[in-house]
Parts: structure tokens; C-alpha cells; sequence
């Protein structure tokens, strides 16, 4: 099913979610070192990723996962050290970085240790455009895969509605000040999020349903929802959805994979 520019695959549940988005992942990760050499891939936060990233850290992807020749990044993090509870460097390193081969040089943290986020943002903007070398994400795109989770006001990232970071067209990566959460997040822009080969979502639970409805099938301004702003520049658009969150899009979903 094709909509709001993306194709949505619906997934019966949670766990089957996870094998499908591992088996995208494994493919773009093998396409993009058997064409290039390496596969750079943004990682998501928040919990829906757990499932995916448990998957991928046990066979048979441990084994059909090319980790030497990954890099990997984070779409957003919060201001918080990379131990601790909500930092979504250490869900991501605890549930499969520290469990599968992968070059410590190849594993690019958003560095939250820095005294604000101003200055990790910095940090991350330089990362980001030296990875990208000369061609800066104009000749080819900074990532081939980026994935990302949905909240249920429509953000991305840390990318909120009505938040200034969503107003950033230069930067790549910005300290998107986030008034609900009274802090400071960690974030890539939009220019940097749809700077990829292949974007894709990952929504699960019935929570989400009146939002992705909105974000896929609704007139409201894009700028309301941020997920809908989410369009790769030349690059494929994927809406990995569970039954549960597919619950209100119409024509009657596709069948479960
Ligand atoms: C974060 C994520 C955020 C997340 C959504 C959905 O840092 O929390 O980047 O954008 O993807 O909030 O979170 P869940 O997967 O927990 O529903």
C-alpha cells in the first residue's frame, strides 16, 4: 500500500515487526557494502527499536550482518551520560552493539558528556559532515538507511511540533530546545533525516493509529506532524506499521506479512 509518498507494510505484531525490519536492514546493509564498501545507518531511539535491534544481535542476521563494514548513527539523543537509563546510545549498545563485532571507530555516539547540548550538537555537526567528506550529502546521500520511531504528537526524532529545530534548513544537527520536556534534545534535522537512500519507519501499538492516519492520510499543515516531513531526497520511504497502529488507515490495510 502506497501513502503520503511512502509504502506501508503492515506487520501482524511487535515481534513480527522486528523480523521484517531486520530483514530490510540486513539487505540495505548487504547492497550497500557489495556497491560501496560500507553501509552507514541512523539508529532510532525510544523503545519500539528494542525488538529490531534484539533480532539483528541473534542469528540468523548475527551472522548475515556485514557489522564490520557498518557505521552507525543516532537520529537524536537525549542530554543525558550514554549509561544511563534513557540514553538511546546505551539501549542500542546494550542490546546489540555489545553483542555483535563492530569497530569501535565505526560507532559515531552523540557525545552527551559535553557540558550542554549546544556543544553535542557541535560535536555531531562536524561528525556528521566529515563522514560526509567534500560531497557534504549533496552528490550522494550522508546515510543509506535511516530509521525512526513515531510519538504520538507526530514527532520524529527529536524533532516536536512547533519546536524551532524543525525551522532548521543548514544545520544537520541542532539543540532543539523541547518546552513538554522542559530540556534540551539532541537532534538531526530534517535536512540531515532525509538526506538517505532509504528512510523507515517503525510504528507499534494501537496508540499510535489516530496519528499515523493523520500523518499519512490527513490534510493537516505537514508542519503540525513532523514524521510527515520526512521525505528522502531521491530515496525510498518505508512505513513498517504492526496491525495495531494500522488499525485506522484506509482502503482496509494490507494483508499482514
Ligand atoms: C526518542 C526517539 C523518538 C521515538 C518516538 C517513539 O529519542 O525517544 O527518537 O523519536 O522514536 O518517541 O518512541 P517509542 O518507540 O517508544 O514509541
Amino acid at each position: 500500500m502506497t501513502l503520503g509518498g511512502g509504502v506501508v507494510r503492515v506487520a501482524t505484531d511487535a515481534a513480527a515487526l522486528a523480523l521484517d525490519a531486520a530483514e530490510v536492514f540486513a539487505s540495505a546493509a548487504n547492497d550497500a557494502v557489495g556497491a560501496g564498501g560500507l553501509f552507514s545507518v541512523v539508529l532510532a531511539g525510544g523503545s519500539t527499536p528494542r525488538g529490531l535491534y534484539s533480532v539483528l544481535a541473534g542469528e540468523p542476521f548475527r551472522a548475515r550482518v556485514p557489522w564490520t563494514r557498518i557505521h552507525f548513527f543516532w537520529g537524536d539523543e537525549r542530554h543525558v551520560p550514554p549509561d544511563h537509563p534513557e540514553s538511546n546510545y546505551r539501549l542500542a549498545h546494550e542490546t546489540m552493539l555489545s553483542r555483535v563485532g563492530v569497530p569501535a571507530e565505526h560507532i559515531h555516539r552523540i557525545r552527551t558528556e559535553l557540558p550542554d547540548a549546544a556543544s553535542a550538537a557541535d560535536a555531531y555537526e562536524e561528525t556528521l559532515r566529515e563522514f560526509a567528506g567534500p560531497g557534504g550529502g549533496r552528490s550522494r546521500p550522508l546515510f543509506d538507511l535511516v530509521l525512526l520511531g513515531m510519538g504520538t504528537d507526530g514527532h520524529t526524532a527529536s524533532l516536536f511540533p512547533g519546536t524551532d529545530g524543525l525551522r532548521e534548513t543548514t544545520r544537520l544537527v541542532v539543540a532543539n530546545w523541547v518546552e513538554k520536556l522542559g530540556s534540551h534534545r539532541i537532534t538531526l534535522t530534517v535536512t540531515a533525516l532525509c538526506s538517505t537512500a532509504h528512510a523507515m519507519f517503525l510504528v507499534s501499538g494501537a496508540d499510535k493509529a489516530a496519528t499515523l492516519r493523520a500523518v499519512l492520510q490527513s490534510e493537516a499543515p505537514i508542519g503540525i506532524l513532523p514524521a510527515s516531513l520526512i521525505r528522502p531526497v531521491g530515496g525510498r520511504l518505508t512505513w513498517l506499521v504492526d496491525q495495531d497502529a494500522s488499525r485506522l488507515l484506509q482502503p482496509p490495510r494490507s494483508a499482514p506479512l
